[in-house]
């Protein structure tokens, strides 16, 4: 074992988008668990977008990280101690335990993983947080039917890219919008999207919907924001369902864009209806939406890929990478072995 403990900690506010001083790592001895306590060591850690917000001194759904405190988020660790009954040493966890390589936690909010499932690291992506955010925010916010036409913006990202294939699953076209040809590759030619297109090199959003959704939008999944969304918006169909999942062309602006600019009057016009969510609302379905998840993942109905950068000392350029788009698919850092 080793005799530090390393932490990433929020060392400044980022005025814009995040750099390196906006973050510091330093190491402190592991800690030593009390009663009705555990050790975890972490092997893989999560970055996601929400993390940018926490950056923020802004009082939103969570509390923001206090300078000079622990960076939060999701990790899949090994149990190393335990003072808990129902967690033994060995055991495969995920809970909120930072970015940092050691975390004691009372077991509030910690799950057991099976890793004869699935990939442990799957448990932070295709069967964690973003998977249940797809299934829940696409499905029952939207409720796709067969034929209908499905957009989702973000779509090669952790969420975004299972968004379209369980719209895939329920019969839809399904239509994506990523920043990149080789996620447009991804999309079109690995996971089963019929069609879709990089908005870094189209100009003409609305257009380019227009022509690859020849009978409009009947379902949108927005990842986004800002003006691929004002395209999408100006596309919908007669009672179009829209799932507001992220906004994250908004997330590293020092001044918030106008909005919502055309998508009001989209929504009379064609009586949709837009609906924001966060994830957790749907907690006591999570089993349910994690056993289908599973199902699809068996029976080859779902593809994931994961981005894996290595050692804790890289999640701050792991966490700015993936803001950036360089990820396809679910970012992750992995900690230390597994075994
Ligand atoms: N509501 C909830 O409970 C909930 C839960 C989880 C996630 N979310 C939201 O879901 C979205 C996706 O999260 P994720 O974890 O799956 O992340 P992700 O898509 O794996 O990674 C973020 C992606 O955002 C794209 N991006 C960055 N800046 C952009 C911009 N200015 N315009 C358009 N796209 C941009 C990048 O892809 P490109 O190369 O395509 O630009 C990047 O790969 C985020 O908005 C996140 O906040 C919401």
């Amino acid at each position: 074992m080793s005799i530090s403990n390393k932490q990433i900690l929020l060392a400044a506010r980022p005025v814009g988008f995040p750099k390196d001083s906006d973050f510091k790592l330093v190491e402190s001895p592991v800690p030593v668990p009390g009663e009705g306590q555990m050790l975890v060591r972490s092997i893989y850690i999560s970055v996601d977008p929400y993390m940018r917000g926490r950056m923020n001194d802004v009082k939103s759904y969570a509390a923001p990280v206090p300078i000079g405190g622990l960076m939060g988020g999701g990790a899949v660790a090994r149990v190393i101690q335990s003072n808990i009954s129902a967690f033994n040493e060995g055991d495969i966890v995920e809970g909120m335990f930072g970015w940092q390589e050691y975390a004691v936690s009372d077991g509030r909010g910690v799950r057991k993983i099976d890793p004869s499932v699935a990939p442990i690291s799957t448990a932070l992506g295709v069967l964690g947080m973003p998977g249940l955010t797809a299934y829940f925010g696409l499905l029952e916010i939207c409720d796709p039917q067969p034929e209908e036409t499905v957009v989702v913006s973000g779509a090669a990202g952790a969420v975004g890219s299972l968004v379209g294939q369980i719209a895939k699953i329920k019969g839809c076209r399904v239509v994506g919008i990523a920043g990149g040809d080789d996620k447009i590759a991804y999309l079109t030619e690995e996971i089963g999207f019929d069609a879709a297109f990089n908005y870094k090199t189209v100009s003409d959003y609305y257009q380019q919907l227009k022509e690859l959704c020849p009978k409009g939008i009947d379902v949108y999944f927005d990842n986004v924001g800002g003006e691929i969304s004002d395209a999408v918006f100006s596309l919908i169909n007669t009672r179009a369902r829209v799932s507001i999942c992220g906004q994250i062309s908004q997330y590293n602006l020092e001044k918030p864009e106008m909005g919502p600019r055309l998508i009001l009057m989209s929504l009379l016009v064609k009586q949709a209806r837009a609906e924001g969510f966060l994830v957790f609302q749907y907690a006591e379905k999570y089993p349910q939406g994690i056993k289908q998840m599973a199902q699809w993942l068996r029976e080859g109905k779902l593809k994931y890929k994961e981005d894996i950068e290595e050692g804790i000392e890289n999640t701050p350029r792991a966490f700015m990478d993936m803001l950036k788009g360089r990820n396809t698919g679910k970012q992750l850092v992995k900690v230390s072995e597994s075994d």
